[in-house]
């Protein structure tokens, strides 16, 4: 019967009501209308039976046929919404592979911590325990213990930042002025041999080129019962060597003076590098310890002696990296920092 009008009428209007259908859900409906149950050409089918065999055939052929088309008609359409779904989401996900990418920057140490970090490692590796202590501080400790008594005119030079807050005797908790403060803290603690380096954060009322109101040094401390200035003078200039990673530094212990060492020197390490080329700039305090500090230590002067020294970190990124101003390091300038990294 292909070719009759009847089933090229039902091709025709599938065609035309799958093309219109607005939607799948639509389409699906419009299906059954012509292909379910009782649909023309199922009806058509249905009525095969009552033919004669050979007509039967070629009748049955023909509706085959009609069908194949009309399920073709549906196929293509459920195609074509398909694509659209999937045009759709490609359209809906499109990445833009021009814009630049959202990057995470990677940090790094400051170098003044790069500093701290080497300095650990190296007295580490010639038997210093690292050790850490308050930043706040009781009057004893920082200044008292240390053989500076109240009205002591070497306090002047270490004014800092008091608190409210009082201690047990009723004197007014302080910032640390130096590290020193651990020095007493530390061999309460600790029994002789005593080797020690104590690294942290340190306030002075003081702001110029080469000092700031907060800044950072290390202490170290040995105490045994033969250790002398020689061996100051051999472990400090072991380790610079190692940190400056080279053998010519030149350096010189000058005569001082401090209340918790005897007899004392400072340390001064000659610019090799920027601006300041040439000029010495002091790089520690240090000296033996002082009697009476072993005394508040609670060890015997008679038995033990020792050596101290405190240094600062600032100071010695200064020398390593030709920094001219030490404010440069606390000024949050990206630039100077990136050249650390
Ligand atoms: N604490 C001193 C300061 O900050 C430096 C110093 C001097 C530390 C002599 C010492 C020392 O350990 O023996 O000025």
């Amino acid at each position: 019967m292909i070719g009759s009008p009847d089933l090229e009428q039902i091709i025709a209007d599938a065609q035309r009501v799958f093309a219109n259908a607005a939607d799948t859900a639509t389409l699906e409906k419009e299906k059954a209308r012509f292909l379910g149950k009782n649909s023309a050409l199922t009806a058509l089918l249905k009525g095969l039976s009552k033919l004669d065999p050979e007509v039967r055939k070629r009748e049955g052929a023909g509706i085959n046929v009609a069908k194949q088309r009309v399920e073709k008609a549906l196929n293509a359409r459920r195609q074509e919404f398909s694509d659209a779904l999937i045009n759709q989401r490609l359209a809906a996900e499109a990445i833009d592979v021009t814009l630049p990418g959202l990057r995470s920057s990677v940090g790094s140490l400051h170098p003044v911590m790069q500093t701290w970090e080497r300095i650990e490692q190296i007295f580490h590796s010639i038997g210093f325990d690292v050790a850490d202590g308050p930043e706040i501080e009781t009057d004893w400790y920082n200044f008292t213990a240390l053989n500076s008594p109240e009205n002591h005119p070497a306090r002047s030079m270490q004014d800092t930042f008091y608190l409210d807050a009082k201690d047990a005797q009723g004197r007014p908790l302080l910032l640390r002025t130096h590290m020193s403060a651990m020095q007493v803290r530390y061999a309460q603690i600790h029994k002789p041999p005593i080797k020690s380096i104590v690294p942290g954060r340190t306030y002075r009322i003081d702001s110029d080129a080469t000092h700031s109101p907060m800044f950072h040094q290390i202490e170290g401390l040995w105490i045994d019962e033969s250790i002398s200035f020689a061996d100051l003078k051999g472990v400090y200039i072991a380790f610079l060597r190692q940190f400056f990673e080279r053998n010519d530094i030149l350096i010189r212990f000058r005569p001082s003076y401090f209340p918790f060492t005897e007899p004392s020197a400072e340390i001064d390490m000659r610019f090799e590098r920027g601006k300041n080329a040439g000029c010495w700039l002091e790089i520690s305090g240090s000296g033996q310890v002082h009697p009476n500090v072993l005394h508040n230590m609670g060890l015997d002067p008679k038995l033990y002696t020792g050596f101290a020294f405190g240094s600062g970190l600032e100071r010695l990124t200064m020398l390593r990296y030709g920094v001219d101003d030490m404010r440069s390091f606390f000024e949050n300038d990206l630039r100077f920092l990136r050249q650390f990294t």
